[in-house]
């Protein structure tokens, strides 16, 4: 049997959060209604944040409280303890928290200073805990920030061990705005595997620089095995100018199922997904395999 990827499915959150087209809940549900179908093993559905500061988001516990049947674990993104709060009184057992690297993209992120903002995830993994909610802390901007510029790879090996300290269920390495290397992911993740195991860790690659999946495959062979990415590759952080889409889920599944690992994941339904994508947001919607994928789709089978 072959080696399992498991991939975090995050276009209900990250994809649309920063969309400044018209977006209505009914779409946000078809959308998620879309993925389940395509199988996707973990699901992040939106986030429960300030309506003022993320407007797209607004509404996620509408969604939380009438979810599709299926394999998917659903998750949300929360910002503080009241997103915490909200969270759960859905029901969700799974939600992630964002730690920025950096003092400027907390402040602008979440108004908090780098400080407070550990304070806080300590917080809420303490109290996690004790609630059994699974969290995925995240680290953001974890190789560049849009305010600060590059991030020293000590400096993020120091934010991994003490978000460790407070036992997440997953940290997830993030590249906010798509400014990693191959290289440098190697180096970074090879380190952190090596301290906390590949089933501690995980990916959140954004495609900016066009080195998208060449960094999923140096954190494979760097032996992470939980990748986040967005069906069509959408993506962006309203906070973290310059960031562009995620990499896109069907291509992630594409490497890795070529990759000889398996992904779970039926990439006709995810071709589906896109199309419901795209007739949301007006415009083609697609991963760099989009053309290539919509008619050899049968040849990922083999
Ligand atoms: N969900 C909904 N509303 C929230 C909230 C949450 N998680 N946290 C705070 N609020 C509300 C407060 O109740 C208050 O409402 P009011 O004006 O009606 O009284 C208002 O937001 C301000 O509260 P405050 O604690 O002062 O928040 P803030 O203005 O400092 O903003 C955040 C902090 C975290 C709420 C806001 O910056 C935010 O939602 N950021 C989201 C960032 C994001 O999603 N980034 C992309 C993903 S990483
Ligand atoms: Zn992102």
């Amino acid at each position: 049997m072959s080696e399992c990827v498991l991939i975090k499915e995050v276009a209900p959150r990250d994809g649309l959060q920063a969309q400044s087209v018209e977006i209505t809940l009914a779409q946000r549900a078809e959308l998620i209604r879309s993925l389940v179908e395509a199988n996707v093993p973990e699901l992040e559905i939106g986030s429960f944040v300030s309506p003022k500061a993320v407007p797209q988001m607004a509404g996620t516990d509408q969604l939380a409280s009438d979810l599709p049947a299926g394999n998917s674990r659903f998750s949300a993104l929360v910002p503080n303890m009241k997103g915490y709060e909200l969270a759960c009184q859905t029901g969700l057992k799974q939600l992630a928290i964002v730690v920025s690297a950096t003092e400027q993209m907390n402040q602008n992120n979440i108004r908090k200073s780098l400080t407070d903002t550990f304070l806080m995830a300590d917080d809420i993994l303490t109290r996690a805990a004790d609630e059994d909610i699974e969290i995925h802390a995240y680290l953001a901007v974890a190789f560049e920030c849009p305010y600060e510029g590059l991030v020293a790879e000590n400096t993020v090996i120091d934010q991994a061990r003490q978000l460790m300290a407070s036992k997440p269920a997953r940290l997830v390495i993030a590249d906010t705005i798509g400014a990693a290397n191959p290289k440098a992911v190697k180096s970074l993740m090879s380190q952190l595997v090596n301290e906390f195991g590949s089933d501690a860790l995980g990916c959140h690659f954004h495609d900016t620089r066009a080195m998208g999946l060449a960094n999923v495959y140096a954190a494979l062979e760097s032996g992470v095995r939980q990748f986040d990415s967005a069906a069509g590759g959408l993506g962006g952080c309203p906070f973290a100018p310059g960031a562009k889409g995620n990499v896109a889920t069907e291509d992630v599944v594409m490497l890795c199922e070529s990759a000889g690992f398996s992904t779970g994941v039926d990439v006709e339904a995810l071709l589906k997904s896109v199309a419901v994508l795209t007739d949301m947001m007006g415009s083609q919607q697609g991963g760099r395999a989009h053309y290539w994928l919509t008619n050899n789709w049968q040849k990922m089978r083999n």
